[in-house]
């Protein structure tokens, strides 16, 4: 899995006032009919409940300038305290965002398969919001990185 590089997003949800949310890679589109992505959580995630709860989340795909973001949702920080880096701002349903990310993919909560530890989670993309500056942050044999268009591939 060291070998299988991915886009770092940070999955958020809120649950009346209180707001909640984890790094995870393993994130990926399904289809466009409907508009949908698959996320996998590991079903102790402490964002579940709300997820379940709310049915509503945000991915918030992170540029290469967010890493220490990463950092704190993927277990560095605890709770609330994990959105006390980067501009955050509410969405559709009370859902927190982080303004200025790669892209915002507000979610319905579809349908979602437990597999092992994990859930695979379906959700129905409602709302989009991008940036147009293209660098996503990478995540590649346990560290960051960013992406180079190759020079010579057509
Ligand atoms: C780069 C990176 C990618 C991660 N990808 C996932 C993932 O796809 N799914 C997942 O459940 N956890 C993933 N994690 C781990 C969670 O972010 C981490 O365990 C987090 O602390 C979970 O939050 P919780 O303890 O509040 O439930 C990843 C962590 C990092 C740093």
């Amino acid at each position: 899995m060291r070998r299988l590089a991915a886009t770092v997003s940070v999955i958020t949800c809120s649950e009346g006032q209180q707001w909640f949310g984890l790094t995870a890679t393993a994130v990926t589109s399904l289809c466009a009919e409907p508009a949908s992505i698959i996320a996998c959580i590991n079903s102790a995630s402490s964002v579940l409940p709300a997820l379940n709860g709310s049915r509503r989340f945000c991915v918030n795909l992170l540029n290469t300038e967010q890493h220490a973001i990463s950092n704190n949702f993927g277990g560095r920080l605890k709770g609330a305290e994990r959105f006390s880096e980067g501009q955050w701002e509410v969405g559709e349903g009370g859902v927190p965002f982080l303004a200025g990310a790669q892209a915002n993919l507000f979610c319905e909560l579809d349908h979602s398969i437990a597999y092992g530890t994990h859930l695979i989670v379906i959700g129905r993309v409602t709302q989009v919001h991008f940036a147009e500056t293209v660098a996503p942050l990478i995540y590649q044999n346990g560290s960051y990185a960013g992406t180079a268009p190759l020079a010579a591939s057509f």
